[in-house]
């Protein structure tokens, strides 16, 4: 038996920064899910003639053996047998390929973590029917993907995903993300046009930076605005207020950088082409009063986030302007996408 799923990337609008636990969030986030950066992921399994307890994986990375994604597989399957126990007694052929490039400044977590775990969910509805019932299936798969990856959980819900306890907002989880359907849909339209500042791999990890926010002296503060950026953003993507989006996006976004120059040791991931370009994008939006906003993640690259109907505009922009401040010109077009899907069983 065979499944593979496929599941898209994802960029945060109210950020995940900071944890406890394994992956649990000091606060809740909202992303949008992406389309064209995605990860397709392939498991075979049958079963082992005798459990000799041990997970037993072989993996091809677009199409070779790639050692370093097999040991991290391997030991991540390791860490969640208790969720899947009968991941020992099968053979797992596991083979993975992304939609863009290694090395561009997208992160592959996300994508490749939703589509393990969703295809593991499978597994386990195949052999146990345990998780017949879709909403079950959906919050498993969520489960496993933040354990392996935070913020890897609001990957595959259409549109939109809230991951993280927040009062304001029914039915959160600091265990799972839970999709976001009440948005206008303008929002359904929205482009995320990557401008590459640079490719190469970032100086500090994520991780280390998660662990950084224990020591911030304005980490409580921080986890404050952040839930409550979570209720106001959905404000604004219930109404269609783009300005209150823009806002709050572009806030989020430069309170994220804001946390990791007052880390101790601190440190900085913009370049100096990260704050040319906002000053271009916040220069454009005054002049022509087009809703076109950035967000960012954890790396100098800038995510121009716009509705389809402004497309042609921010094109130009992007070809006539922004593109002279990016590494070799690179801009990756991406959009926001319906989530995860079967590919074949
Ligand atoms: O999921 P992690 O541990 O790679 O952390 C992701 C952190 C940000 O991308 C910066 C923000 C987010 O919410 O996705």
């Amino acid at each position: 038996m065979k499944y593979t799923w496929r599941s898209p990337s994802n960029i945060a609008l109210v950020k995940y920064w900071g944890k406890h636990g394994i992956q649990l969030p000091r606060n809740s986030s909202i992303s949008f899910t992406l389309s064209n950066a995605f990860s397709e992921t392939s498991i075979e399994f049958t079963k082992k003639n005798a459990d000799n307890n041990k997970v037993e994986i072989e993996f091809l990375f677009e199409g070779e053996k790639n050692e370093a994604f097999q040991n991290r597989i391997e030991k991540f399957l390791n860490s969640i047998v208790s969720y899947f126990p009968f991941i020992t007694s099968l053979n797992l052929q596991i083979s993975s390929i992304n939609s863009f490039p290694h090395s561009t400044g997208i992160a592959s977590s996300a994508s490749a973590m939703s589509a393990l775990a969703l295809g593991l969910c499978s597994i386990e509805n195949e052999l146990t029917g345990a998780l017949s019932n879709q909403e079950d299936f959906m919050r498993k798969a969520s489960i496993i993907s933040r354990l392996g990856s935070g913020s890897a959980c609001r990957s595959m819900y259409p549109y939109l995903s809230i991951w993280g306890k927040n009062d304001g907002v029914s039915n959160s989880s600091d265990e799972y993300a839970i999709p976001f359907t009440e948005s206008n849909e303008i929002y359904k339209t929205f482009h995320d046009s990557i401008l590459i500042v640079s490719s190469d791999e970032k100086k500090v990890s994520s991780t280390a930076g998660h662990e950084l926010m224990h020591n911030n002296i304005f980490a409580e503060t921080r986890y404050k605005q952040a839930n409550k950026n979570t209720v106001d953003i959905i404000d604004a993507l219930k109404s269609g207020d783009l300005d209150k989006f823009g806002l709050i996006a572009e806030e989020e976004a430069l309170t994220l950088h804001a946390l990791m120059m007052t880390s101790n040791p601190s440190y900085i991931l913009l370049q100096p082409e990260s704050l040319k370009l906002i000053s271009l994008i916040r220069d454009y939006r005054n002049e022509t009063k087009l809703p076109v906003y950035f967000t960012i993640d954890a790396g100098p690259n800038i995510h121009l986030l716009y509705p389809h109907s402004i497309f042609n505009e921010v094109q130009d922009l992007i070809k006539n302007e922004l593109s002279k401040q990016c590494e070799g010109g690179r801009v990756i077009e991406d959009k926001v996408g319906i989530g995860a899907t079967l590919m074949s069983k």
